[in-house]
Formats: C-alpha cells, sequence, structure tokens
C-alpha cells in the first residue's frame, strides 16, 4: 500500500502509480531491530555539533522532516555561535534498508552541499551514523501547495480562482532564480512542484527536496519502470523516459505557475489516476488561462502556450529567458528582486564552484556581487530544548564530511502589496 495516497501497489513498486510518492515497504527486514524514529526529544550528531529534535514539519516520498536547534560543539571551530533553528530530514525509517533510497538520500545532500543561494535551502551537515539525515535551513512557513490551497479556499464567485497575478509572479520570479542557479551548474532538480517550493512567512522562495535531482551524466543511471517523480508536473520527455535537461524543470515550473493562477494543474482531474495523467501530459494541450479566468490578458496564453511546449525546443532556453518574456510581456517592473535573481544566476558557478575547491586558491568572495548581510531572524519556533551535554561529543571534528559552504544572502524584496497591486491591475486589465 502507498504509505501516502494509500492506493494498493504492486509488490515490487518503488513508485506509486497513483501519486508518485516512493513506495515505502511494510518491512525491510522482519529479523532486524525495529528502526529507531527519528522524534521528539532525539538528537543527532555532527561532530561539529548536535541537533535536538523537535516537532514534526512534514513528510515525503522519502524523508520524514523536523525541527530542531542546532548547537555547535563548545570544543569546536564555531564553538561561538549560538544554536539556532533547523530543519532535519531524515531518510524514511522503513527506507533505511534499501541502497537505492541511500544513494538518493547522499545525493541530495551532496547537491545541496554545493549549492549556495537565497531561494534554495541553505545545507548545514550530514549526520550519516545510525540514521542518515540531512540538517538543513528552516524554512519558517508553508509549502507552496498549502499556499495555493488557502487561495484556492478564499476564491468568491466572479472572482481570481486562486492567486493574483503579482503574489504568482512574486513566486515564480524566485523559483526561476533558484532554478537559473543549479542549471548553471549542470543540475536538473527533476521534481518540482508546490510541495518542494516552501514559502517563508514573508513570502521568500525556498527551493528544496534535491532528492531526484540529477547532473545530467548520472541520468543514464536511472532506474528501469516508471520514471519517479509526479505526473501532473511532469514534463512530456520525462513521462516518457528521455533525456532531459534544464527546460524540463522549466515546464513543470510553468505548471506551478499555472497552478497559482488557477487553482489546479492542467492535466490532473480527480477521476484520474497517475498513468492517465501522465499520458495526458504527452497527448493534451493544457487549458489556455483566459478560458478560466476572463480577467487575463491574452497574451497570458502565448506565454504559457510555449512555456507547456511539448517539443522543448520550443520552450523557452532558460529559467531567465523565460522569466523575461513573463516580465516584458505582461509589463511587470524590473524589480530589484528580479535583477538580483539575473545577478545570481550569473554568478551561480563562481559562488558554487568556489566550495569543493575550497583552500585550492578559488576565491570564495567576489568583489562583484553584493555584500554579505546577516541571515534572516530567527523565525517563531518553541523555546530551545535544555542544550545538549558538551560532554558526549567527540574530540573536535570542525564540519568533518563536507566542505563548508559560504553564505551569501541576498535580501529579495519583501511583498509590497501596495505595488503589486498595480502591478496586478496592469496584468489583467481588461483586453
Ligand atoms: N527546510 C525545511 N523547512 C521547513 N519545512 C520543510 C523543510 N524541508 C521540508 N519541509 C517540509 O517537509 C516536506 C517534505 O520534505 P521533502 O524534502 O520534500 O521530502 P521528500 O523528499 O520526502 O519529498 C515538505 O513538503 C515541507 O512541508
Ligand atoms: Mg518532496
Amino acid at each position: 500500500m502507498c504509505g501516502q495516497c494509500k492506493s494498493l501497489v504492486e509488490d515490487q513498486a518503488q513508485f506509486c502509480p497513483h501519486c508518485g510518492s516512493a513506495i515505502v515497504a511494510a518491512s525491510v527486514n522482519a529479523h532486524s531491530a525495529p528502526p529507531q524514529r527519528l522524534g521528539e526529544g532525539s538528537q543527532v550528531d555532527l561532530g561539529w555539533g548536535r541537533v535536538a529534535v523537535t516537532s514534526r514539519l512534514g513528510e515525503g516520498g522519502m524523508g520524514v522532516v523536523h525541527k530542531g536547534w542546532l548547537y555547535y560543539n563548545p570544543e569546536g571551530e564555531r564553538a561561538t555561535e549560538p544554536p539556532h533553528p533547523v530543519a532535519i530530514k531524515a531518510l524514511h525509517p522503513m527506507l533505511r534498508g534499501r541502497d537505492r533510497a541511500r544513494r538518493l538520500f547522499l545525493s541530495e545532500a551532496t547537491l545541496l552541499s554545493r549549492l549556495s543561494h537565497p531561494n534554495i535551502v541553505h545545507f548545514f551537515g550530514l549526520a550519516e551514523g545510525d540514521q542518515l539525515a540531512i540538517v538543513m535551513e528552516l524554512v519558517d512557513g508553508s509549502a507552496l501547495n498549502e499556499v495555493i490551497a488557502r487561495h484556492v479556499q478564499r476564491a468568491v464567485p466572479g472572482g481570481l480562482p486562486a492567486m493574483p497575478f503579482a503574489r504568482a509572479w512574486h513566486y515564480f520570479s524566485q523559483l526561476l532564480g533558484a532554478l537559473a542557479a543549479i542549471h548553471a551548474l549542470g543540475i536538473i532538480h527533476r521534481d518540482v512542484k508546490p510541495a518542494n517550493v516552501l514559502v517563508r512567512r514573508d513570502g521568500v522562495v525556498k527551493l528544496t527536496d534535491f532528492g531526484i535531482a540529477r547532473v545530467p551524466a548520472e541520468e543514464a543511471k536511472n532506474t528501469g519502470g516508471m520514471a519517479p517523480g509526479t505526473g501532473a508536473y511532469m514534463s512530456p520527455e520525462q513521462v516518457l523516459g528521455r533525456d532531459i535537461d534544464a527546460r524540463s524543470d522549466l515546464y513543470s515550473a510553468a505548471i506551478v505557475l499555472y497552478e497559482m493562477l488557477v487553482g489546479v494543474t492542467p492535466f490532473d482531474r480527480p477521476e484520474r489516476n497517475e498513468v492517465m495523467v501522465r499520458t495526458a501530459q504527452v497527448q493534451e494541450t493544457a487549458k489556455p488561462i483566459s478560458q478560466l479566468i476572463p480577467q487575463a490578458p491574452r497574451i497570458l496564453d502565448a506565454l504559457m502556450a510555449q512555456a507547456l511546449a511539448k517539443d522543448r525546443a520550443n520552450r523557452y532556453e532558460s529559467a531567465i529567458a523565460m522569466g523575461e518574456a513573463f516580465r516584458k510581456a505582461l509589463d511587470l517592473p524590473e524589480s530589484a528582486g528580479w535583477s538580483a535573481q539575473q545577478e545570481f544566476a550569473a554568478h551561480a558557478q563562481v559562488i558554487s564552484m568556489a566550495v569543493p575547491q575550497q583552500g585550492s586558491g578559488v576565491p570564495t568572495t567576489d568583489p562583484g556581487l553584493p555584500a554579505q548581510v546577516a541571515p534572516p531572524s530567527a523565525p517563531a519556533v518553541p523555546a530551545p530544548p535544555a542544550p545538549a551535554p558538551a560532554q558526549p561529543h567527540s574530540p573536535v571534528r570542525p564540519e568533518p564530511h563536507r566542505p563548508r559552504v559560504t553564505t551569501r544572502t541576498q535580501p529579495i524584496e519583501r511583498f509590497d502589496a501596495g505595488r503589486l497591486r498595480t502591478a496586478m491591475m496592469t496584468a489583467y486589465k481588461k483586453p
């Protein structure tokens, strides 16, 4: 049975044909000790620090995510840094015996450790002990699917079915920025969907879940059977198991934009199962947005048609090109946030290439980039538990497994209701 949607699936299935989630075996090994679950009250040792785990944040096909507090080892390099909130994603306990799941999880940690972008969750470390766990930035907010659902619930007859365009653009432009940066490094996310796009309370977007992300050279190692991913957001070439490039992520991002505006994805219907949705991705054409939102400008249909072209040769060639096409056609202002995205994309290689080669003369700072600013203020989380005892720390091991990631944060403009309302009026003015 699928742990996510409760559908019955074949014994050997790795992914649910209905919702696309990874299938969790009922028991990995009947004779092994029951897997120890990471949960409230447990601790994760990183050597150079330890995480006291608190409440549960969410769950996907691969992992269970909890909140926690990271305490730096008092004997370590970062002893003077105060504890701070983090998120901990542990490999699902029932997947621990699975080599492939373990490999994907380690690959997620490796990719994340290379990335440094304000719209990608920041990686702190990997615990490789009894339980694999990625320690990352806590995003205090909701996943985009929850944000969309709230907009749909609040919709009134005659009004917009989901988000106003300006807000959707605010999130979309940040998602495009994150994609531009990973694409510059040759990384394809492959699972761009609202559940993997976290929205902080102040409107800052953070792309997460690099669980099935790949660099193209690894693409060929894909397993047989149904391609992993969620049908409603998958590009036709991904559905067909063909080789994919950055344009596949851009197709998925366009579906996310469509859903933000319309409240539903173009090919998913309640009566369709996963196979039918995937088939529709390849065969059907998305209904133009102006047929669903009378206020929407016709140009949006043309933009969306290009973004969702079945043949990737007819799509936008890059995340920035796609964003610029939407921005210009919809007469949106060239905001500081969007300009910063273009700059980040242009410098992504310099920033991230510096990480694995640290100490080899590669500069970790670039005078052409904005100065580092303070990290975002601490999110509202429950008071931290009593600090972990100092004594159990092993000899000083400052960040032994992963290279230190240089954090660069660029303040992305806050949600400016007044200005965005004006932009929305422009975008939605009657043709
Ligand atoms: N850094 C984070 N901060 C806050 N919530 C998170 C964070 N990472 C994940 N989550 C929550 O946990 C859910 C599952 O995380 P995800 O990385 O997508 O796992 P999976 O690979 O199992 O799909 C997300 O949809 C989100 O609700
Ligand atoms: Mg996920």
